[in-house]
């Protein structure tokens, strides 16, 4: 499903070369639950931009469900964020003077989604992270767990296959990163694809494959 070919991705800051990506090779298979973990600026954010379609490669080749993403219109690759990908990040990024079923819909009316079928997926998806009763509520009057669970039933109500997690735990405790964990898992079990980034390595440990990442490049980690 996922195929980094020799990626680099490099950032030019003044005269200075930041090489977030080195030359990275990676694999994920349809169905797979891999986590990437690497200490702070070793690429792994870059490497999510470029897997969600949110960034391009400088060097190297991406593919995609077996397609290099530069053979993408525009429209398909559109298509693909918004449709295929579930993405879930650190800071939750929910639109703060939107209820929690308001920011899960918003998604799915810019699919362009009739009504029916919109509400009937806000109140699953909602249901699914058990915030269903608080679906009125704003961000700022739901804590940092439940705003997480808000932002994965939003990813969920596009019913993705694949979903891409920058430290989705990063803002929350151990106890809170747990049940935020145990969504993830339950995602992996109804088949989907799911790549959790972290430096956190019990977070790392609950997936099935574990890739490190140092300096802009990838590896295996054997378990
Ligand atoms: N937009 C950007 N402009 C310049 N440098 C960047 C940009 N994004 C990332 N970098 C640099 O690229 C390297 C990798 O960053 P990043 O992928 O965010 O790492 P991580 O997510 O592992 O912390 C870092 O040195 C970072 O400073
Ligand atoms: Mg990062």
């Amino acid at each position: 499903m996922i195929i980094f070919k020799d990626i680099s991705k490099i950032y030019r800051i003044g005269g200075e070369e930041v090489h977030a990506l080195d030359h990275a090779n990676l694999h994920i298979s349809s169905g797979e639950f891999v986590s990437i973990i690497g200490p702070s600026g070793s690429g792994k954010s870059t490497m999510m931009n470029i897997m969600g379609c949110l960034d391009t490669a400088d060097k190297g080749q991406y593919l995609l469900d077996r397609q290099p993403v530069t053979d993408y219109t525009e429209n398909e690759l559109t298509r693909i964020r918004s449709q295929k990908i579930g993405f879930i990040f650190q800071s939750f990024n929910l639109i703060g003077n939107m209820s929690a079923e308001e920011n899960v819909e918003l998604p799915l009316i810019y699919q362009k989604l009739p009504a029916k079928k919109r509400k009937e997926r806000v109140h699953n998806a909602l249901e699914k992270v058990q915030l269903y009763e608080r679906r009125r509520h704003k961000p700022n009057q739901l804590s940092g767990g439940q705003q997480q669970r808000v932002a994965i039933a939003r990813a969920m109500a596009a019913e993705p296959s694949l979903y891409l997690a920058d430290e989705p735990t990063g803002n929350l405790d151990s106890g809170t990163g747990s049940q935020i964990m145990d969504l993830f898992q339950d995602l992996h079990e109804h088949g989907n694809t799911i790549v959790i980034i972290t430096h956190d390595e019990s977070v790392a440990a609950q997936a099935q494959r574990r890739i490190r990442m140092k300096d802009g490049h990838a590896w295996e980690v054997a378990i």
